[in-house]
């Protein structure tokens, strides 16, 4: 048998056939469940996108059974918060995230109702954190309210249906996305025939890095940093003077612009056109040509345009959410993403198992 190939970070490695979403990077395109995302945002609710993932591999997930059940399971989910111990005191909103989802544990027989437990409680254990952050108690669940609308007003108070929409564009967006970090991880530990509740924790924990979702706290943090459109081309120089990469810039796969950074700036321009204050919006814009150009003189052959997280960052901060609390928002999206993985994966009932190349010492 020929040495097995080695490819540092398994780029351009396939290592699954999958019928959930296919990243195109060269032709800047992603389809999630047989549709353009531009196609689902801002135009199918969470409930809906969740029924598009999932049915693929459980017939019966209808959008209006996942509504009603996943408005039963936040209230179950919010139920668990006295039994989490000290799980959402943590400083970090992943750790506290990572911690409370681990208590789960995966309920009764059907996939379906596994899924729809650790979504839910995803959402009601991010949106506690954010309340706890703030200073308040956790806010109960309105079972009856579609999901994203939900995790909005229990992590910020914010009842507006505008609002509700813009943030439910972001899920839907966020919900699937190829092979990326924590869906491998998530898809590894399936793999090995372990829950679903393990394999959603390591994604968490993959997701939590900042070179996958930990990067939209920072590129706020960036724009507060620069405070002036002026300011840009001397901030920038500086930081990529130094070696360092600039948040929300570069994407493994994409050698074009991020699809899903124009869906979530198109969906900030909608709450500006419905009179909601967009308050970096225009900063973020002229950040992105400058920092676009820089990177392009400094790596001619790699283009390294705006991802996803740049324009996250833009919306999450305008629709009201703390920024602690950006990447556990992503997990409330992606985690239908994973969820719809783990089972595509069981599917194949096939352990996931790599070598590596050893390169220390031998006996002599
Ligand atoms: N800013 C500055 N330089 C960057 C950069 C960035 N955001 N992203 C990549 N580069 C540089 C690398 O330093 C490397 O330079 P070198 O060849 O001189 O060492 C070159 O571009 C190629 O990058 P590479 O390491 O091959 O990219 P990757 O595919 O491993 O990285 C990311 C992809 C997303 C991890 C990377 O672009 C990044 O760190 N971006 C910032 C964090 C971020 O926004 N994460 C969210 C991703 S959705």
């Amino acid at each position: 048998m020929p040495s097995p190939a080695h490819r540092a970070g398994l780029e351009g490695v396939i290592v699954a056939d999958s019928r959930l979403s296919e990243v195109d990077g060269e032709r800047g395109r992603l389809v999630i469940a047989g549709s353009d995302v531009e196609d689902l945002a801002g135009r199918i609710s969470f409930e809906e996108l969740a029924h598009r993932l999932w049915s693929l591999y459980l017939p019966d997930s209808s959008p209006d059974r996942i509504r009603t059940e996943l408005g039963e399971a936040r209230l179950k989910a919010f139920a668990l918060i006295p039994t989490l111990g000290d799980a959402l005191e943590a400083q970090d909103g992943m750790d506290a995230l990572r911690a409370a989802v681990s208590h789960l544990r995966e309920s009764g027989p059907l996939p379906l109702q596994s899924n729809i437990w650790v979504t839910a409680a995803t959402g009601v254990f991010a949106a506690a954190w954010a309340a706890k952050l703030q200073g308040g108690r956790p806010v109960p669940p309105d079972r009856s309210a579609g999901h994203a609308a939900d995790i909005l007003r229990m992590a910020t108070g914010e009842k507006s249906p505008t609002k509700a929409k813009g943030f439910e564009s972001y899920l839907v967006t966020v919900s699937d996305h190829g092979m990326n970090a924590s869906t491998f991880t998530a898809r590894v530990i399936a793999s090995t025939a372990s829950d679903i509740v393990s394999s959603v924790v390591g994604a968490i924990g993959a997701l939590k890095g900042p070179l996958h979702g930990g990067a939209p706290g920072p590129v706020l943090e960036m724009l507060d940093a620069i405070g002036r459109p002026e300011r840009a081309t001397e901030w920038l120089e500086a930081e990529i003077a130094a070696g360092r990469r600039i948040m929300g810039m570069g994407h493994r796969i994409y050698r074009v612009r991020d699809p899903r950074a124009a869906v979530l700036e198109q969906a900030v321009l909608q709450l500006e056109r419905s009179g909601i204050g967009t308050p970096r919006l225009r900063l973020a814009r002229a950040v992105e040509e400058v920092a676009e150009g820089l990177l392009r003189k400094r790596h001619p052959d790699r283009p390294l345009n705006a991802n996803v997280e740049f324009y996250t960052a833009v919306l999450l901060d305008a629709l009201g959410f703390p920024r602690s609390l950006f990447s556990s928002l992503f997990a409330c999206g992606r985690v239908v993403g994973w969820c719809a993985h783990i089972a595509e994966q069981r599917a194949t009932g096939r352990l996931i198992r790599p070598e590596s190349r050893y390169i220390g010492p031998r006996p002599l």
